[in-house]
């Protein structure tokens, strides 16, 4: 009983200043969210659908495991698709949009997340901006209008290079940036400069590909710093998912 007060009072220790968050684009298992969320790791990244075409059911039984834990907040993203050779045939971005939502619907009900798109220079976008333009604004207005919690995880280098510097439309819509920056420092301001129409992120990828983490040796995860008592920090605390976190932890951690 003494170790989960003390373990409580910690946790509510570090939520008060910040958070860190995990973002994986493999399958991790339930022992290894559970070792992350005893390491105090407040968040996770979950790609749910990758840039090949298809859904991620790896992500899906990401976000099932760590719906079982109860000890993070879940949040999705998409790799778009930009090929026009998607693996299901999907090749729009509200269709790809939809799939997203509605595979996240039937299979993990309790998913009430924030679902962000990533954008990088990987998924191969076109040499044409303008075309490039059209489909993240589609992209963009379709999560806006399906989901309430929406947003970008981008760097600078990658969004201007596929948009062009002065592109800002995505951000009228999508406001809520997770800026990509592997440097290393845990906060939202050093070396950022505004970009895409975003005046701060909400959050900041500081480090990735890292393999190193105890919990999760030989499996790359990138690190995701937040405010926790930003607006951001506040909306990503479901009182369901802090229900779960003290009953998981009253159960397992004496
Ligand atoms: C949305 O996705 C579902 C299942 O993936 C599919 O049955 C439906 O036709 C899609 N709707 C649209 C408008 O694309
Ligand atoms: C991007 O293009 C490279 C080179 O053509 C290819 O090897 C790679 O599979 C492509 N990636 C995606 C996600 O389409
Ligand atoms: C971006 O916004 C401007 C101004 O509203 C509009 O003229 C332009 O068509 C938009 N671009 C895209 C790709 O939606
Ligand atoms: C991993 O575990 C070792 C041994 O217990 C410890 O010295 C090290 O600090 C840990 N590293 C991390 C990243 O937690």
């Amino acid at each position: 009983m003494k170790s989960f007060l003390i373990c409580l009072l910690f946790v509510n220790f570090w939520t008060s200043y910040a958070g860190i968050g995990i973002d994986s684009k493999k399958k991790l298992d339930l022992i290894q969210w559970i070792c992350l969320g005893d390491a105090n790791f407040e968040m996770m990244f979950a790609q749910v659908y990758e840039t090949a075409g298809q859904v991620d059911e790896n992500g899906i039984l990401n976000l099932l495991a760590e719906d079982f834990d109860g000890s993070m907040q879940m949040s999705a993203y998409i790799a778009p698709c930009v090929s026009g050779k998607c693996l299901n045939g999907i090749n729009d971005a509200a269709g790809q949009v939809n799939a997203t939502l509605q595979n996240l619907k039937q299979k993990v009900s309790d998913f009430e997340g924030y679902v962000f798109i990533e954008v990088a220079t990987y998924q191969n976008w076109s040499s044409n901006k303008a075309q490039n333009q059209q489909f993240i604004v589609e992209m963009v207005n379709s999560l806006h209008f399906a989901n309430s919690f929406m947003g970008i995880i981008t760097g600078q280098s990658a969004w201007t290079s596929i948009f062009g510097a002065s592109f800002t439309n995505a951000s009228v819509f999508a406001q809520d940036l997770v800026w990509v920056n592997w440097n290393g420092v845990e906060d939202l301001t050093t070396g950022w400069t505004p970009f895409g129409g975003w005046t701060q992120p909400v959050a900041h990828q500081y480090a990735g590909n890292i393999n190193n983490n105890n919990c999760t040796i030989g499996k790359p995860i990138n690190y995701v710093y937040f405010d926790s008592e930003s607006d951001f920090g506040k909306r990503m605390k479901k009182t369901k998912v802090d229900e779960k976190r003290q009953k998981v932890h009253k159960f397992d951690r004496n």
